[in-house]
């Protein structure tokens, strides 16, 4: 029956995290996978979460949830994403469905806009998330690309953009990263997402946000949702995919929200029947724990300002580290400007280096990361930020 199937590609971005498991050196590093590490290069498990699983623990944990995910877990998603206020909110015009994290809500999104926008198509910046090109490409979805980055300026390419977005036919879909662009660490500013939205208005063009990483960009998640609150404000309908892997540490729990904002009330729901029905023959309903969990928290004022002072403190941490791979790069001897480690923001830095530069990296120094070129920093402690300057030093010399 199988003799004809050939291996599959390795998935370059979990396909390092394999990679690295193999190699028993001991100065190895992972920065590879965008998965936060302390300082001691160990996984976290935030006290927030810590404090709100001792309150769940031996409630009704094992029922069935409903096909749209727990209810009060996606309407404080939402809330998050659009602010407590947002009129789109309040007239109850949003369809929102809890989703297996940000992968499964793209999904979600994708086969609907197949399903009821069979012609559109979608954009996708360039680069991107690797992922984002497989999840519209199995949903069948035609897919274009748009000008993001920049490798001259290692900056936004907004001529670029505008230009790209203005050219698509009318109606089209467009692919966003909300904040903390993921590879490139570039985000537009405030005044460029007003263009970006007033362009796209005229095109009518559909905005969909892939919003991985509120909070991790500034360390302050009403400011990470700028750029939707702006689409907003200029009245588009917009979708949303929103993970809690990255914020709130719940990396294995496939804890998201996809949502819609429709005309009204009666359009949300439709459009909810629909989602849910998409669900239901692929995974009937989604797990548990991971929305009791942020629930939880988002619906307790204490655990929720604990929350929120934690994100801030990975964000922070982060940061520290783009300063200090900075300076051991320039203390090191490079000759070459460094300065977009600490202007790029997020969990990743887009160093500018080749794919034969990493792959270097990787042979002669056990350092495993995308070959793109991307560094997580999540996987940069001040132990090792030394030891990954002189090396990347020594590669890009
Ligand atoms: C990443 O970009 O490293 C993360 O979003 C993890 C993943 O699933 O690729």
């Amino acid at each position: 029956w199988w003799t004809h199937v050939e291996p599959a590609p390795r998935d370059p971005i979990l396909g390092v995290t394999e990679n690295f498991l193999k190699d028993s050196h001991p100065s190895k590093m992972n920065v590879g996978v965008g998965a936060y590490r302390n300082n001691e290069g160990k996984p976290v498990v935030l006290e927030c979460v810590r404090k709100a699983e001792a309150k769940i623990a031996g409630s009704d944990l094992m029922e069935y949830l409903p096909m749209g995910g727990n209810v009060k877990f996606n309407d404080l998603s939402v809330q998050l994403a659009y602010g407590e206020n947002a009129e789109c909110l309040e007239s109850k015009r949003v369809a929102s469905i809890q989703a297996l994290s940000g992968t499964g809500a793209c999904r979600l999104l994708a086969e609907f806009q197949k399903r009821f926008q069979p012609d559109s198509q979608i954009l996708i910046p360039v680069p991107t998330w690797a992922n984002h090109h497989n999840i519209w490409k199995d949903a069948h979805v035609k897919a274009q690309t748009y000008r993001y980055y920049d490798p001259k300026t290692k900056g936004l390419d907004f001529s670029g953009l505008v230009e790209d977005i203005k050219n698509a036919p009318s109606g089209s879909f467009v692919l966003l990263h909300a904040c903390a662009h993921n590879p490139t660490g570039v985000d537009p500013t405030a005044e460029q997402w007003r263009e970006i939205s007033a362009v796209m208005k005229k095109k009518e063009h559909f905005a969909f946000f892939d919003m991985a990483y509120q909070g991790f960009a500034s360390g302050d998640c009403e400011k990470d949702a700028q750029a939707i609150r702006i689409f907003m404000e200029d009245g588009h309908q917009i979708g949303c995919a929103q993970s809690f892997a990255k914020n709130m540490g719940l990396y294995g729990q496939r804890i998201g929200c996809l949502s819609i904002i429709t005309d009204d009330q009666t359009q949300a729901a439709t459009v909810k029947t629909q989602l849910q029905l998409i669900c239901r023959p692929m995974y009937s309903n989604p797990p548990v724990h991971g929305a009791l969990i942020v629930q939880t928290i988002l619906s307790n004022p204490e655990l929720k300002q604990l929350w929120l002072q934690e994100v801030k403190g990975m964000a922070d941490r982060i940061i520290s580290m783009r300063h200090a791979l900075r300076e051991n790069l320039e203390k090191a001897g490079s000759q070459l400007s460094w300065q977009h480690i600490t202007n790029q923001i997020g969990m990743f830095c887009y160093s500018g280096m080749t794919p034969e530069q990493v792959d270097r990296l990787t042979n002669e120094y056990h350092v495993y990361m995308t070959r793109n070129g991307r560094i997580s920093m999540a996987g940069v402690t001040t132990k090792n930020v030394e030891y990954l300057a002189n090396a990347i030093h020594e590669v890009t010399k």
